[in-house]
Order: C-alpha cells, then structure tokens, then sequence
C-alpha cells in the first residue's frame, strides 16, 4: 500500500526563516514548497521579539504553502541557543514476564527510566534518542522488539533547553494555528540533512556555521554522542567588517560573500576592492587582503571554540571522519582548507544527500541543512522525550520519582 503524507520543516534561523513542505511517499522526500523571509526577530538562535518572529514566520510559511498549494497545519520546528544542553544517560529494566519476550511497552519503560533524570524547574527535556539497547548484555541493537530477555538496558542522548526559550518559540508557531509535531534540535537536523551514514559510523563533529550560532554535533557508532550550541558565527565576521572598513552593515554582508575569504596568505597584494563609506554617499577602494586578515582571526576564534568544545567533551581523537562544515558561513571561501590545516583532519562541505527530490538546484545551498534535516527528522527520527510509558502518567511520575531517588541514593 503506498503511504503518502505531508511534513513540514520550519527552521527559524537568526538571519532567515525557512519553510519546507514535502510530499512523503514511501519514505522518499519530494520538496514540493519553499518559502523564506528575513528572520526579524531573533538573537544567536533564541527568540527575542514574538511579534517580529511571528511577521517572519507567518510569511515564509504562506509563501511555501502557496507554492505547495497546500495548508500548514503542523510542523517540525527547530530550535538552538546557547541554552542547550546534552548529557547522555542509561537505564536498565527487567523483564519479568515468562515468554521474556521484549515488547514496545518495555522499549518504552526502558526509555522513560534513561530520561528521568533531576532538571531545574527552567530547563525541560527536548529529546531522548536511544542511542543502543543491550539485550543481556548483547550490545549494539537498535530494535529489541521481539528479542528474548531478562535485562533490557538502553544509552540514551538527552537534550534539554530553557523552558522560556522553548515555550517563546512554541508561541511564535502557534500564534500562527500551526501545531508543532516536534520541537528538534538545529545541530540533529543539520546531521541529519548532510551526513553520510559511513561518517557517523566512523566518528565525525558537523559544524552548522549560520548567522547567530555555531551548532556542533559528534557522531560515533552511528549515533549522536554530543550536541551544543555557540552563539558566534556568521553575524559576528560581518560586524567585525563593518567595524574594521567603516562601511554600513549590510555593504559589509555584500563584500563578505563576494570578497571574502579566510586565507590571507592566498590573497594578492595587488587585490583591491570598492567599498560603500558609511552615510552611503561615496566609495573608496581597500586592499582584498585587509578584508581577509579581518575575517581570518574570527574565522579561527569560531572553529578553535567549537573544537574546545568537542575537546572537552573527549571527542577529539574520536572523530577519524573529520569535521563536516554547513550553514551559510561554510560558503565562505577557505574555510574547508583552513580548517584542514588548522586541524589537521578531513574536512569537507556538507552535502544534501540522494533521496531529497523536488526544487533540489534550490535546496543544494548549506543555508537549507536545518530545513531539509527537519523534513527527514519527521521521516525517520526517533524521540522518546514525549512517549509515556503504557502505565500512563502516574506511573512515569513513580519511576521518575525512583529515579531521582536511586541517584540520591547513589549519591
Ligand atoms: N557566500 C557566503 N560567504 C560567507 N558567508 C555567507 C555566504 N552566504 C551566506 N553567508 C552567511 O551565512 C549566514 C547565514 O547562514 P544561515 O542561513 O545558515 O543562518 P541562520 O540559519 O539564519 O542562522 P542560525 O542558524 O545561526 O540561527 C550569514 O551570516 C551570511 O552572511
Ligand atoms: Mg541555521
């Protein structure tokens, strides 16, 4: 039986909001609307003016449903921000019953212990991904369903985020009578839209580099080990352009894209460019070089933050793949050479893979990553942070409750 529906990704960037509508069948993404507007109302990936946001959204939404000649109901939303957070956590339940034959309810009571864990009255949890069940000590399975057991154990990635940045975005859309389907995390959709399945096997950090953040993911084994949101990237190099030439800000937008580039050493002395004086009447020409050497530094000062951060996180010689660069700061020209250089490990430009058909000559540009990964995440994601176990509530606050006391416990 063909099975056909529509998704719907809304990525609400810091410099654009994106809709994407997809017709699904089979399983296969056909992009069938686009829209885009200038994002209004955002700083480094949080919602700061409602109303501006809802301007930007209400208009990229009616543009794509226009094209799709379809209504918007219900959506896959991204969210970023500084003020996210990942730990991973595992749990452990029996299997009590005589067949010991493992079914979803026990998928389930597994994934409700792993995401119990104590959160501060601010912070709520946006994703719990199983990352690998082990059967009785067997590793590695992705679907016990079915199997035989006495031990059901599972290595869960959490995601959390602040209950006000999330609930001010949850606003924006619904303000709007669009229902969200799910609230996903930017740097989980981007790997979702541009990684090959070898490179998360092997062990690989995405960079999104967009306006207002710098989205990082590692994968290993498959699945997501790490997640974390910078608020530094794209937005930052243009303002330090407009500082470092006295130009207005969207000449310095203009000439980074044209001019741009993150290898001083490749540029000519001989390289000179014409650049608007603030107050717009008139030009004056500068070296090339000198608009390398000022995206150069912040160009460094971005990367070198992000591979702290996966330093940090333990993951720096876990990651035989390398780096993969998306978002619209990976379009500037050197970033993949310097940071092969800086880092001395593969680096690459994301790519939007086989299987996404429709507007794809549109779609290819790194700025769409979050769009097209948030029309895959509601094909294939799999999320337990809003499935209750089969008890129902009661018995999720119990087990929550066990939780929070076998850690007290523990100490
Ligand atoms: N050719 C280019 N060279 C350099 N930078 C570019 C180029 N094209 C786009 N950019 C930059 O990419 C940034 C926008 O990228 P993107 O659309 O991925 O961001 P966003 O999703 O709106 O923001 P964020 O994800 O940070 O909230 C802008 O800062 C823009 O200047
Ligand atoms: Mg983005």
């Amino acid at each position: 039986m063909r099975r056909e529906r529509l998704v719907v990704g809304l990525d609400v960037g810091t410099t654009k909001v994106c809709c994407l509508v997809a017709n699904v069948v089979d399983g296969i993404i056909e992009i069938i609307g686009m829209g885009m507007s200038p994002s209004r109302g955002l700083e480094k990936g949080v919602v700061v003016d409602i109303g501006r946001t809802i301007q930007s959204i209400r208009k990229a939404v009616e543009e794509a449903e226009n094209m799709a000649d379809v209504r918007v109901d219900n959506v896959f939303v991204g969210i970023a921000g500084k003020h996210i957070r990942s730990i991973n956590n595992s749990a452990t339940v029996s299997i009590t019953r005589p067949d010991r034959i493992i079914t979803k309810q026990d998928v389930h009571r597994v994934m409700e212990a792993a995401r119990t864990i104590p959160l501060p009255p601010d912070v709520q949890l946006i994703h719990a991904i199983p990352r690998q069940y082990i059967v009785d000590g067997q590793e590695g399975i992705t679907d016990p369903v079915g199997m035989t057991g006495t031990r059901l154990e599972v290595d869960a990635h959490l995601v959390m985020g602040s209950v006000t940045a999330v609930h001010n975005l949850v606003r924006c859309v619904e303000s709007l009578g669009i229902r969200i389907a799910q609230i996903v995390l930017e740097p989980l959709a981007s790997s979702m839209a541009v990684l090959s399945s070898a490179e998360k096997e092997l062990g690989v950090v995405l960079l999104d580099i967009g306006g207002g953040t710098t989205d990082i993911s590692v994968f290993r084994g498959g699945d997501i080990w790490f997640s974390k949101v910078i608020p530094i990237a794209g937005e930052h190099i243009t303002n330090d352009i407009t500082v470092g030439l006295q130009t207005p800000i969207e000449e310095a937008e203009r000439i980074k894209k044209e001019y741009g580039t993150c290898l001083v050493e490749a540029v000519g002395d001989e390289e000179k460019i014409e650049v608007a004086t603030i107050g717009g009447d008139g030009t004056k020409t500068v070296s090339r070089k000198k608009l390398a050497k000022i995206i150069e530094p912040r160009v460094e000062e971005i990367l070198d933050l992000a591979m702290q951060e996966v330093e940090d996180a333990g993951y720096r010689d876990l990651i035989p793949a390398g780096m993969v660069i998306t978002g619209g700061t990976s379009l500037l020209e050197g970033i993949v050479e310097f940071a092969q250089q800086r880092y001395g490990i593969p680096v690459r430009r994301g790519r939007i893979p086989q299987g996404i058909h429709g507007l794809r000559d549109i779609v290819e540009s790194p700025i769409y990553a979050t769009g097209i990964g948030l029309l895959k995440y509601g094909v294939e994601g799999r999320d337990f942070a809003h499935v209750q176990a089969a008890r129902g509530r009661s018995g999720g606050l119990l087990t929550r409750l066990f939780g929070w006391f076998r850690k007290f416990l523990r100490g």
